[in-house]
């Protein structure tokens, strides 16, 4: 393959924040940011977990930086990008962490309502922005929000969840519009069902130990839902963000890309 053209798909020389890089999607994410050449700024509430997900980066070669980030707190958020800032600029700032819960609307819980909106809604609105305002002071940057396949379709308990999905979707948009001109990009990207920590804990049992029995009649029951028939691996979603956080996807912002395996198409 063209070498020039490889390059355009990598991050060699750019610095990378990713939040939420404890679990799941967000480490995928990290360690294949790594992987492509980016020098990694790395935060999550879960201190224990970040640290595994830098000494996998490292392992596969890229230098990781981590720092314990509640995104609850907006001041925090600010420190953290000052912070990030100061190692030398931030080309790409992914926010990934998210909560999920699963109630119907009548049941009125407000605290697991307070609680998604803080992290998933709250916590993607000021890091965009924090990424946002050091972006348009350097002229450059690619901004990734993490939506779902729930900001387009709805589940029976998911409405919390949903609707900051699809707020996410918005806001994405509109800080699009307003920092495209100062040569920033603002994009998300929605996965369909990922196997990962966030979906893996609904078929725990007592002892912690995953059943599994239950955990695949549910990952079959998600399968036949796609045009692909199969769910999705944290891989399948951090090359989606890998592609957006590139130089590849230049000319693409505003948008909300879907790695799902053809199960929405909306
Ligand atoms: N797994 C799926 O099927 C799926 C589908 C669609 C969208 N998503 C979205 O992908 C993102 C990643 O989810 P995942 O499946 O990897 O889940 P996960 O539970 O494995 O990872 C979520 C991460 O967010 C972090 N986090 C939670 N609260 C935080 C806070 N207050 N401050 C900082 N970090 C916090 C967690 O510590 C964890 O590391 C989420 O935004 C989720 O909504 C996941």
């Amino acid at each position: 393959m063209d070498q020039g053209l490889l390059a355009t798909f990598g991050l060699k020389g750019r610095r990378a924040v990713v939040i939420g890089a404890a679990s799941g999607i967000g480490r995928e994410t990290a360690v294949t940011f790594g992987r492509a050449g980016a020098a990694l700024v790395l935060g999550d509430v879960d201190e224990a977990g970040l640290a595994e997900t830098a000494d996998r980066a490292r392992a596969a070669g890229a230098e990781a930086l981590t720092r314990r980030l509640d995104v609850r707190d907006p001041g925090a958020i600010q420190a953290f990008a000052d912070w990030a800032d100061a190692q030398g600029g931030v080309d790409v700032w992914a926010n990934v962490a998210g909560v999920i819960a699963s109630f119907e609307m009548v049941e009125a819980d407000t605290a697991a309502f307070d609680r998604i909106l803080d992290v998933n809604l709250k916590g993607t609105y000021w890091g965009a922005a924090a990424a946002a305002r050091i972006m348009s002071a350097r002229g450059r940057g690619s901004i990734i929000n993490t939506s779902s396949t729930g900001a387009d379709n709805p589940s029976p308990g998911l409405s919390a969840y949903s609707l900051t999905k699809a707020a996410v979707n918005m806001l994405t948009r509109t800080l699009a519009v307003e920092v495209g001109p100062k040569g920033v990009r603002v994009n998300a990207v929605a996965p369909g069902y990922t196997d990962t920590p966030m979906v893996t804990h609904r078929f725990r049992g007592p002892d912690g130990g995953i059943d599994q029995a239950r955990k695949e009649e549910i990952f079959a029951g998600r399968a036949a839902k796609a045009a692909l028939r199969r769910t999705g691996e944290p891989i399948d979603i951090a090359m989606a963000m890998l592609y957006l956080a590139s130089d590849a996807s230049s000319f693409v912002t505003g948008q909300v890309l879907r790695p799902n395996g053809g199960t929405s198409m909306p």
